[in-house]
């Protein structure tokens, strides 16, 4: 075994006696042993800011219900998890005052997308969404033959709204990832609410797919979910994550919520049993959390505002602009290749988000901790008076 790949593995505490959650360490933290060992640093000198993850993860009351879903040594994960959907089911239905049967839940909320895409799109119709956003559904389109009509953004970064309406004529089902990944932009509530109706009048075969991953991190006054008219809307779903304000991107569970006719058509292709019991245990012991005591959400809201308030606040006072950023990263043109600014961060222990093209020189960068970002701006310094220098 080589030398890194042995720092790997003690890293991850394979081997330790009876700590269950000690392996079930969150895919964040794996990914920055994997770096550590790449980039030859200690393992908490490397900085994680490229895949939206939340930096605090669960939370003890989640990790607790994980422990005992393994049962200690004992049979339970020989046993499929049966025994939790029922209950899971009834938890998001009370959560947001819906019936069981509105609430279709997936191995994240990728599998509720790649569902809707396979549904409602084909050969002929359309797959509409803008240019970039979340890669998910046109990834699916585009591989199995299925027609795309990408809208490019507006020069502030928002969904066209003019654009996608008229895109949206004959189309399938329209993708509309709001805040949208990767510009952390948010339609303006109002417009939103204006639109979806009115597209949904003006094509009568449409469905609309709205993606909430990351709603809980909107500080736009009068932001909505738009799961009551998804409840009466059969045309329209809501997908849902458990990956970013819940921190449980490791576990990979999400959920639609739709009108009951809408969840039926959605199951024909749905992968049954795609959720492990230790996920479903983890969403369960979340909703009862927030049941019982809901302050989880707000607190990471708090706690995520105020890293990227303070990480914005650092750009434009270096001269880089981001976009109004509603998510839990920024998007800011570093006025330099991506590609460059990422490989050159990626030295310094920092990992920041991939290139999106047609955007060159804007680079995602997910917020971490207050702590991590205050190191991070100095790494960003770094590099970016570095490019300066060479280009004066
Ligand atoms: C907009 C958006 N939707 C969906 C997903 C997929 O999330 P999940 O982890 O629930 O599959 C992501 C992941 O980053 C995302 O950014």
């Amino acid at each position: 075994m080589s030398q890194s790949r042995r720092d790997f593995m003690k890293n991850l505490g394979v081997g330790a006696a009876g700590a269950y959650t000690a392996t079930l360490i969150s895919t964040r933290k794996q990914e920055s042993i994997a770096f550590a060992a790449e980039v030859g640093l200690p393992v908490d000198e490397v900085i994680n800011l490229a895949n939206n993850e939340n930096p605090m993860g669960p939370g003890k009351p989640v990790l607790d219900a994980i422990d005992r879903a393994l049962g200690g040594h004992g049979e339970k994960p020989g046993r499929y998890p049966f025994p939790y959907t029922t209950p899971l089911n009834e938890a998001l239905a009370a959560k947001w005052n819906v019936k069981p049967e509105n609430v279709l839940v997936g191995a994240g909320s990728t599998q509720i997308l790649v569902n809707a895409t396979h549904t409602y799109t084909s050969n002929q119709k359309a797959l509409v969404g803008s240019l970039p956003t979340y890669e998910e559904c046109f990834g699916y389109a585009s591989l199995v033959g299925h027609k795309t009509k990408a809208v490019p953004l507006t020069s502030t970064f928002s969904t066209d709204l003019d654009q996608t309406f008229y895109a949206c004529k004959g189309a399938g089902m329209l993708f509309y990832c709001n805040p949208n990944n990767p510009v952390a932009s948010l339609v303006d509530p109002a417009e939103s609410k204006e639109f979806i109706p009115r597209v949904l009048k003006m094509n009568k075969d449409l469905r609309i797919l709205v993606d909430e991953a990351y709603i809980d991190y909107v500080t736009t006054p009068g932001h909505e979910t738009m799961i009551p008219q998804a409840i009466e809307n059969p045309r329209l779903i809501v997908a849902r994550t458990f990956s970013k304000a819940y921190g449980m991107a490791g576990l990979r569970i999400g959920y639609a919520i739709a009108h009951e006719d809408t969840v039926k058509e959605l199951n024909k292709f749905h992968m049954g049993n795609s959720v492990s019991s230790l996920s479903y245990a983890a969403a369960i012991a979340a909703l009862e959390r927030d049941a019982s005591d809901p302050s989880f959400i707000p607190n990471e809201q708090k706690r995520n505002n105020e890293a990227r308030s303070f990480t914005r606040k650092w750009f434009h006072d270096h001269g880089y602009k981001d976009t109004e950023a509603q998510a839990n990263f920024l998007f800011v043109d570093v006025q330099m290749p991506i590609e460059d600014f990422q490989g050159a961060c990626r030295k310094e222990g920092v990992r920041v988000g991939r290139p999106f093209p047609p955007l060159w020189t804007h680079c995602r960068i997910s917020i971490g901790t207050m702590e991590e970002m205050q190191k991070a701006v100095k790494v960003f310094d770094k590099v970016l008076s570095a490019a300066k220098a060479m280009a004066a």
